[in-house]
């Protein structure tokens, strides 16, 4: 194992060994290669730089209390991948590909995979673009998919569950009711560059996106799901421009074996005045607690029109499904759902 300093990860990007590439090319995909370069040579007319078709997926291999190495349920990132390719009409990995070069990813930059009593993990970036030269506006017919992998600490370095700030504003949308949300595409995340630096300049953690039509109801985070605690329910926007996280979706399994009722639908953003706990959820945040909102008519505005106020540290409940999943996840806890992946390395 590298001597890195683990304690001081953030969510940013260190340097490894290799990265895991593959190409789309006259009807197959090439053999996948292990390469040190992480430089890759692409036409200045493939479509990805022109029309943005690209996609990508964010999942993490942990080291576990046993020494074991595992990744959390890597097919459900295969299928969105899949999903995400289908809507830009790219050619994408199958099911197994993906998984084969996720093991792949984690075998060959193995030692950076950080200690289990860290709180950091090796983050995986599978990533596909759209890479034949053209010109007109269409789907690229040639793609390349490269499986990257960097290890992460949490948004807050060695601590966890450390409460942030939100802000929403109504003059910036994610998503278009009938657009593209619901997938992991890279036009999704250009739209909330803008948005974002104007939140984080104000010293926000986080920016909240409304729906696109009424302004009124909560989407998700631009960088992760949104969820609630009210009482001993945990509810969750279900909206067609979300994207549909896969920490979100174990924590309704949890939650619901914890006894907890979960309620996927509309939240209206005036009913965070009668919720208990309020969080952002996904794979590169975790469960990370959102202590207030700001309530803004422009995302420029000095001032909020309203500010919503939760528990001041991470609610009860909130902690108790984080300690399931990384528990999970590190093999503390029994996978009696199934969704951990032994890597042999
Ligand atoms: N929403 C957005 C916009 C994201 O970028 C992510 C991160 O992948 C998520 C939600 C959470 O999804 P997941 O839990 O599958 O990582
Ligand atoms: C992830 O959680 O995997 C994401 O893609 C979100 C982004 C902040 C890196």
């Amino acid at each position: 194992m590298k001597n890195l300093e683990w304690g001081k990860m953030s969510f940013s990007y260190t340097k490894t060994d290799y990265i895991i590439y593959s190409t789309f090319k006259d009807g197959k995909w090439t053999p996948a290669v292990k390469t040190a370069d992480f430089n890759i040579a692409l036409s200045s007319y493939a479509g990805v730089l022109h029309y943005g078709s690209s996609c990508f997926e964010g999942l993490k291999a942990f080291r576990g209390v046993d020494g074991k190495v595992r990744l959390f349920r890597p097919e459900e990132n295969a299928k969105r991948m899949i999903r995400s390719a289908e809507f830009l009409d790219l050619p994408a990995p199958s099911i197994e590909q993906f998984v084969e070069m996720c093991v792949m990813a984690v075998k060959a930059n193995a030692e950076y995979i950080p200690p289990y009593e860290s709180t950091a993990s090796l983050y995986l970036r599978p990533l596909l673009i759209g890479s034949n030269p053209q010109l007109g506006i269409r789907s690229s017919v040639e793609s390349t998919f490269i499986v990257m992998a960097s290890p992460v600490g949490t948004y807050s370095g060695d601590k966890i569950l450390v409460p942030g700030t939100a802000v929403v504003g109504r003059n910036h949308d994610r998503a278009a009711p009938n657009g593209s949300g619901s997938y992991k595409i890279g036009a999704n995340y250009a739209q909330s560059l803008h948005p974002y630096n104007i939140a984080h300049k104000q010293g926000y953690r986080e920016l909240l996106f409304l729906d696109a039509s009424t302004h009124s109801l909560i989407e998700e985070f631009g960088s992760s799901n949104f969820f609630a605690i009210k009482g001993n329910t945990y509810i969750t926007p279900n909206s067609h421009s979300v994207l549909p996280s896969i920490t979100n979706a174990s924590l309704r399994t949890v939650a619901q074996d914890l006894g907890m009722k979960v309620e996927m639908r509309e939240i209206p953003l005036v009913e965070l005045d009668s919720v208990d706990e309020v969080n952002s959820c996904g794979t590169a945040v975790v469960i990370t607690p959102i202590c207030r909102i700001d309530d803004k008519i422009r995302l420029e505005d000095e001032l909020p029109s309203h500010v919503y106020k939760f528990t001041e540290e991470c609610g009860v409940k909130s902690r108790a499904l984080y300690d399931q999943i990384i528990g999970i996840q590190k093999g503390t806890l029994d996978d009696r759902f199934g969704w951990t992946m032994f890597v042999d390395c």
